[in-house]
């Protein structure tokens, strides 16, 4: 995978062998974004069972579900990692022999890496449809090929939108507090020579007031049955401004990105070192000692979403009635 701390100053690839690397990896950002962390952690499961000297399936399964855990407990936020986890302790326990379940783990995760790629390709065309020629977008964090395994969610709605011949901008935040959208976001539409231009999170209101946004795209870490929708830091306050201003707000995700079970209430928000925003880089910028509330992640209600575009179809609100529709 790509480490995508490194990025946009080195592009530089990393090969684990052991399944606490993968953990270590999505604990420390190497790899993130909802949907890359959720395959991440199954290729880390197959790898746990590629690793395991058991002899017989209930040590091999004993093995896996320590793995499991390790893995489980590196982000809490993205449902994609327990639906990714979950799909190969499924095909594990499901498995005759110790040399047939370590064929179909790693089968199953190959498949789901494939999978996530058209299920984005899907989801980008089923998107663009909602976007015009001469749009200029927001985009809040990353929800590109980086945060997938590949042409991303929200991004992949935009270069969807691109190649059906529309001329369109981008307007991505930078994404504080690791700046994921100037980081990753703008890397990756720039490589792609999309015009994208890049604003401090606190010029949403600026940009939006001045009639710059047409629409928002966003993703997703994960979506609850009501159409709430959590994801990075700061998508409320985006999601909040362009209501106030009339934009149509667009979320992009996965089925896999939805938590049918859980409240609002239930879900754990990561909260993040107070490093991350204390400083700059190597350079200080609060006081010693100073406290620090830093969430990762936070909550849309869905009366301020227009869309939720999934590889089965866009959901429109009353959300609890069209996201049901989309598991039917
Ligand atoms: O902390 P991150 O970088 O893992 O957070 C990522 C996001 O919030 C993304 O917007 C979300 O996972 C959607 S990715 C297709």
């Amino acid at each position: 995978m790509i480490d995508q701390t490194k990025l946009p100053n080195d592009l530089v690839f990393v090969e684990y062998s052991d399944y606490n690397q993968i953990a270590e990896a999505i604990r420390t950002l190497v790899v993130r974004g909802a949907p890359a962390i959720g395959v991440s952690g199954a290729f880390g499961l197959a790898l746990a069972a590629l690793q395991s000297n058991a002899t017989a399936k209930d040590e091999l399964i004993t093995d896996l579900e320590k793995a499991r855990k390790i893995l489980f407990e590196t982000r809490p936020t993205a449902i994609n990692l327990k639906w990714g986890l979950g799909k190969i302790m499924e095909v594990a326990c499901q498995g005759s022999d110790i040399d047939q379940i370590k064929e179909s783990v790693v089968n199953t995760a190959k498949k789901m890496a494939d999978d996530d790629i058209q299920i984005n390709m899907t989801m980008g065309k089923k998107g663009s449809e909602l976007f015009d020629n001469n749009d200029t977008i927001m985009t809040h964090c990353n929800a590109g090929a980086l945060a997938t395994v590949a042409n991303g969610t929200a991004l992949g709605v935009i270069r969807a939108t691109k190649e059906s011949g529309k001329n369109i901008k981008v307007i991505a935040t930078e994404t504080r507090p690791v700046q994921q959208g100037s980081r990753l976001t703008a890397f990756e539409l720039k490589h792609d020579g999309i015009d994208v231009s890049l604003i401090p999170d606190t010029a949403v209101g600026y940009a939006m007031a001045k009639g710059l946004v047409d629409k928002v795209i966003v993703g997703a870490d994960r979506i609850l049955r009501t159409g709430h929708v959590f994801n990075k830091i700061g998508t409320y306050q985006v999601a909040t401004m362009a209501k106030k201003h009339g934009i149509p707000f667009y979320v992009a995700a996965p089925l896999s990105s939805f938590d049918m079970k859980n409240n609002p209430e239930d879900v754990v928000i990561e909260q993040r070192k107070a490093s991350e925003v204390t400083g700059i880089g190597d350079r200080k910028t609060a006081p010693d000692g100073i406290n620090v509330i830093n969430p990762a992640f936070d909550m849309t209600p869905p009366e301020l979403i227009s869309g939720i575009i999934t590889e089965k179809g866009i959901a429109k609100p009353p959300f609890d009635e069209s996201i049901k529709k989309l598991f039917q």
